[in-house]
């Protein structure tokens, strides 16, 4: 259990023009938060619990700044979190689902915690969004957090030592870096589970914003959001968005998938026209109203995009505004859900002597 928090603010100046690093001690010695900055007035805050993203105030096409990501004003909402949102945080060692929390790796077979009915969710009961990773900053630009997940921790092989690199540019773009290593074969898929409004935080739904995934197939799934191991067209369908559209606009069609996602919470098949390593299109998203845009690239294959279906507006966030249903959307940059169980998707096992490099960028600008 955690003691009660108890916040004292400690200031860290750097030697940096543009990036400063605000560190607040929770009560556990090593929780921090970092704040970083940039010439055009965008913050970004992040947390060493969970290397959660707290904050990213972002300009309007009149300058006007907003907190576009859902959150919390103190580590201790974050870890008493209803309905589990995974606010901001990294997820891992496994990202998304495997299917009833087993999987077979060199003829042994792994069982893992079951905290999702009946399978395993972003890393189990207690993933990398539930704890307190090693904080440092790099140069004047970034942070860095890490996090020794040991052999048989939460049921996976191999003593996995992770990291995560936030960077803020002068570009309004975050840059996050993974890397990992392991001494055993495992399987690793990290992400990002920032949810984002870009009319800023607690202000409705997002439903108008405007859509574009960069795929040609997602991966269907069954009543319970495992992958049937189809790659299935998106032409034709609600999952069709190669053209900007809004998210709201086929939402509720009648369609199975839907259903079983009570909206979109699916991967899609990203339309890599780059080199393994290099950065490529995920999604752009525009809303209207405030002229924000955020596009996604990523080295990655696939993008789980979730629109916040599971929240209800029974949780209130940093500002004290409920959170809608469909009040924020993730794009989680990563390898597909269950991957260990699914021979033809890409292969997320790391084996010693390998390192596990994944990149994505935010972007962030207006279009007008
Ligand atoms: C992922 C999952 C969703 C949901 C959220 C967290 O996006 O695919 O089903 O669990 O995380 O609420």
């Amino acid at each position: 259990m955690p003691r009660l928090l108890f916040l004292c603010t400690l200031l860290l100046t750097l030697n940096a023009s543009l990036v400063s690093a605000e560190v607040k001690v929770a009560d556990f010695d090593s929780i921090e938060l970092f704040t970083l900055t940039n010439s055009n007035g965008m913050v970004v805050k992040a947390t060493n619990y969970g290397a959660i993203i707290t904050t990213i105030e972002v300009p309007d096409r009149n300058g006007k700044i907003a907190d576009i990501t859902l959150g919390y004003d103190d580590v201790s909402g974050y870890m008493n979190a209803v309905d589990k949102p995974y606010f901001g945080a990294v997820v891992g060692r496994f990202g998304n689902r495997i299917a009833k929390g087993k999987f077979t790796l060199e003829g042994t077979e792994y069982t893992l915690a079951l905290n999702n009915g009946v399978n395993t969710l972003h890393g189990g009961n207690i993933g990398f969004d539930k704890v307190v990773w090693y904080a440092e900053m790099v140069g004047d630009k970034g942070v860095k957090f890490s996090y020794l997940a040991k052999d048989m921790e939460e049921g996976y092989p191999g003593n996995l030592s992770v990291s995560v690199k936030y960077t803020l540019t002068d570009d309004n773009e975050i840059v996050i870096d993974y890397h990992a290593t392991t001494d055993k074969a495992t399987p690793v898929n990290l992400t990002q589970h920032a949810y984002f409004n870009l009319k800023g935080e607690g202000e409705g739904t997002i439903l108008d914003h405007e859509l574009v995934i960069n795929a040609l197939r997602y991966t269907p799934v069954d009543a319970t959001l495992i992958p049937t191991g189809e790659l299935a067209p998106v032409d034709g369908t609600a999952f069709d968005f190669r053209e900007a559209k809004k998210i709201g606009r086929d939402i509720d069609q009648t369609d199975e998938q839907l259903k079983f996602g009570g909206g979109y919470d699916h991967n899609w098949v990203l339309n890599r026209k780059k080199e393994d390593g290099e950065l490529d299109l995920a999604a752009r998203v525009v809303e209207p109203t405030s002229g924000r845009v955020l596009e996604v690239l990523s080295t990655e294959p696939g993008v789980q995009f979730y629109c916040g279906n599971f929240l209800k507006g029974n949780l209130k966030g940093k500002s004290g505004k409920p959170y809608d249903y469909r009040g924020g959307f993730v794009l989680e940059t990563q390898h597909f859900p269950d991957s260990p169980n699914q021979p033809n998707f890409p292969n997320t096992i790391l084996q010693p002597g390998e390192t596990y490099d994944s990149k994505t960028v935010w972007k962030f600008s207006t279009d007008k």
